[in-house]
């Protein structure tokens, strides 16, 4: 997946994502309630949210408890744009595969709601090293799970992502870079894999 291609169709769509910015927050809400029991994280906790988009999943995090400090970053300008104006987020624009400013162990978790699927292998590996350095225990992936539906993939062809090798090798994948990994089951196409990192 070429990553300016990438960048520019998140960038075209970051206007048409804010119509369902309510509903996004509103399931990972759900997750939350359901979840959120095994993340640990303290009150005041600090949480990182990988390809934010328009801030959703994050907010999700916010609303569950207004102590947590959540920040965004997305390579995308127009969706930081979005989060920080129209939805009032902590949220820069960065790449991160090219490396965050963050310190070693500096979150007490990492999230990544739906960036996975559209990395091709080797970007992965680079995103699954990064987020392990800047957290403390628990990196938070919520992506596609290995059931193949028709209907995403006519979207993933669409985004020219990696969904196909994605759903193939997903969960065996994590286990080259985290030490355990759990999966809660989000709906019939959709799951959380909450990966905890290894020791430091
Ligand atoms: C499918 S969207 C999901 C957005 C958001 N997490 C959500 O659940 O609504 C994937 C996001 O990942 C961002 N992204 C892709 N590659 C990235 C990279 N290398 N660094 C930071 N963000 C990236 C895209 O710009 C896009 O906003």
């Amino acid at each position: 997946m070429n990553l300016q291609y990438h960048t520019w169709l998140f960038n075209i769509i970051a206007y048409f994502y804010q119509w369902f910015f309510k509903s996004q927050v509103k399931g990972y809400s759900k997750n939350i309630d359901k979840y959120g029991k095994h993340l640990n994280i303290p009150k005041g906790g600090k949480i990182l949210d990988i390809g934010c988009g328009t801030g959703a999943f994050g907010k999700a995090f916010k609303l569950k408890d207004e102590s947590y400090e959540v920040q965004g970053i997305d390579i995308a300008e127009k969706m930081v744009k979005r989060a920080k104006m129209k939805n009032k987020l902590v949220c820069e624009h960065g790449d991160i595969l090219k490396g965050l400013r963050f310190p070693d162990n500096n979150f007490d978790l990492v999230i990544a709601g739906m960036v996975l699927h559209g990395l091709d292998q080797n970007k992965r590996n680079v995103l699954y090293k990064e987020t392990s350095r800047i957290a403390k225990e628990y990196v938070l992936f919520q992506d596609y799970s290995p059931r193949r539906k028709w209907h995403i993939s006519i979207i993933e062809w669409i985004e020219r992502g990696d969904y196909f090798n994605f759903v193939r090798s997903i969960p065996a994948e994590f286990e080259n870079f985290f030490d355990d990994v759990q999966i809660f089951e989000i709906n019939s196409h959709t799951a959380w894999y909450l990966c905890k990192i290894p020791s430091k």
